[in-house]
């Protein structure tokens, strides 16, 4: 079967997703499990998305609406009047990071992403035969002088994880517009801002407004699988020029976005009041955390997402083990020794997982 398969794929990382609930349950024979893992929102979707939700059910047996008008037109209003052909829907942002490279990709260009990130930019790239080319970050946060200076002629595509997961951290708007200012005209800046609601920096640049002045090469990934709570809908955004969304539609499967998906992300955008409550709660949450860590004496990185990476100043992957073993799911494997990333939780959650991390860190 090898000789099959497309050698540049023989190699390609499996995405490990973070450990399902049901499967820890399974397997260790636990009842009570808590997954701060893979940055969902602990209160769920808006009671409004649920309610579309189930009044789009009887509706399955229809094929979606392919272009997701109605989410379209709603979207645009969201953002004050967007023109709708600068969106584009997707099952999950993550499939705009595989449609951007059936896109644009030729073998032998390249892509630059930051290292430690999202991780999937860089096996999407490869599976064009593409090259990835990563930079790693400068103290915990992207270098954008870097990601710069690793672009050369045959750079097509740059991402820019912001907030970047698994760190937290942002670039700045100043940042931003100095390397814009140096980036080829032929090279597309991809801002990748799954957590963009959860940010509170005023030097946090809204990727949006750089498309609104015209800059024609920022392409913005946005989702609702994070703030919103759909993460199990499969649905996300891209930002971009009409000729570059245009382009995407090429690669596009016609039914990429679910009939529930649209239904709900359409009701979720509507309800103001949830995504605030949503945000509120990470920020206080975000502020117990750091508590804690102080008084354990355990050092993080302040996040402007729903996560947080601190150093247990132990191997990360025994750490993720014993945790996993009393019931409490986080995430580590971003190749730093002893890091690990934890989402935040209700205060309940949290104090789970303080507990337990601290009856893990003491057990020696
Ligand atoms: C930075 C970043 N981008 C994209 C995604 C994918 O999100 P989606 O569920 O929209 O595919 C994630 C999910 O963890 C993420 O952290």
């Amino acid at each position: 079967m090898k000789a099959l398969a497309r050698p540049n794929i023989h190699d390609l990382a499996v995405y490990k997703p973070g450990k399902p609930i049901k499967e820890v349950q399974r397997e260790l024979g636990l009842e009570e499990v808590v997954k701060l893992a893979s940055n969902e929102n602990p209160l769920g979707p808006s009671l409004l998305a649920l309610k579309a939700l189930e009044a789009a059910v009887p509706d399955v047996y229809l094929y979606p609406d392919g272009s997701s008008y109605r989410l379209k037109q709603t979207l645009s209003e969201y953002y004050g009047g967007l023109d709708p052909d600068q969106i584009l829907f997707a099952n999950g942002s993550n499939e705009l990071v595989q449609q951007l490279s059936l896109a644009f990709l030729n073998p032998g260009d390249e892509v630059v992403a930051p290292r430690p990130s999202f991780p999937r930019y860089e096996p999407l790239a490869r599976m064009m035969n593409a090259r990835a080319v990563e930079v790693d970050l400068t103290d915990f946060r992207l270098d954008l002088e870097a990601l710069g200076r690793a672009v050369t002629e045959r750079t097509k595509l740059v991402y820019i994880c912001n907030p970047n997961n698994p760190t937290g951290t942002i670039v700045t708007k100043s940042e931003v517009d100095a390397f814009l200012g140096g980036l080829p005209a032929d090279c597309l800046a991809v801002f990748d801002e799954a957590y963009f609601e959860y940010v509170d920096d005023p030097a946090y640049p809204d990727g949006l407004e750089y498309l609104r002045n015209g800059n024609r090469q920022v392409v913005v990934l946005r989702t609702f699988s994070k703030c919103f709570g759909l993460a199990g809908l499969r649905i996300g955004y891209a930002l971009a020029d009409p000729e570059i969304i245009a382009f995407l539609e090429r690669v596009r499967e016609p039914f990429n976005v679910n009939a529930l998906a649209q239904a709900a992300a359409e009701a979720a955008l509507r309800d103001g009041a949830h995504k605030q409550r949503v945000v509120e709660l990470n920020r206080r949450e975000k502020q117990f955390l750091y508590r804690e860590f102080d008084r354990l004496g355990i050092e993080y990185i302040p996040s402007e997402a729903n996560f947080i990476l601190f150093n247990a100043r132990r191997d990360e992957q025994e750490v993720f083990q014993a945790m996993l073993r009393q019931g409490v799911i986080i995430r580590g494997g971003f190749g730093y020794r002893t890091w690990l990333r934890v989402t935040v939780g209700t205060r309940e959650q949290n104090e789970k997982f303080i507990h337990t991390l601290q009856s893990v860190l003491t057990e020696g």
